[in-house]
């Protein structure tokens, strides 16, 4: 028997009963993240004047916490882990004690910040 796997294997955590939804991410990026991540994901929010390191801008595609090689995005597992425990010495907050573990691989599913910012950007808000 031929068993097809998703494209995306990573192992649903606790908790996580649908398939991650881009458009519930990104109205949660919205809400919970643009603060200092900016609407548009250009890590220039209205709370991100003066922090250091200043927040993530997402839409150069480059992230630090992966498990792939330089230069590339990191997976959805990698998000997820980021998300969840947040950057210790930075002022990113570790959200797995705030959101449910839904909410967590909702935002890590839209595998990039960039596609969340397609969303948002579909979706007409500014
Ligand atoms: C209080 C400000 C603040 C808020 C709110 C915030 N972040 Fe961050 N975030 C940061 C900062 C600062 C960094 C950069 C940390 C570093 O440079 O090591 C960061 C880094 C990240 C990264 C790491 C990217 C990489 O390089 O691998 C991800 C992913 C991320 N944030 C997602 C989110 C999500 C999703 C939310 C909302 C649930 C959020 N952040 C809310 C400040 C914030």
């Amino acid at each position: 028997m031929v068993v097809m796997l998703a494209a995306s294997c990573v192992p649903p955590a606790p908790g996580v009963t649908r398939e991650p939804s881009p458009e519930r991410g990104s109205a949660l990026f919205r809400r919970m993240c643009a603060s200092c991540h900016g609407e548009q994901g250009d890590g220039r929010g209205p709370a991100a004047a003066g922090l250091v390191p200043s927040p993530r801008d997402f839409t150069q595609g480059v992230y630090r916490y992966r498990s792939t090689p330089t230069g590339e995005l990191p997976t959805v597992a990698d998000l997820t882990r980021t998300i969840s425990s947040g950057v210790p010495g930075t002022s990113m907050p570790a959200w797995g004690h705030v959101l449910t573990s839904q909410a967590i691989a909702d935002m890590g599913g839209a595998a990039t910040f960039y596609d969340c910012l397609v969303e948002i950007e579909r979706a007409g808000a500014r």
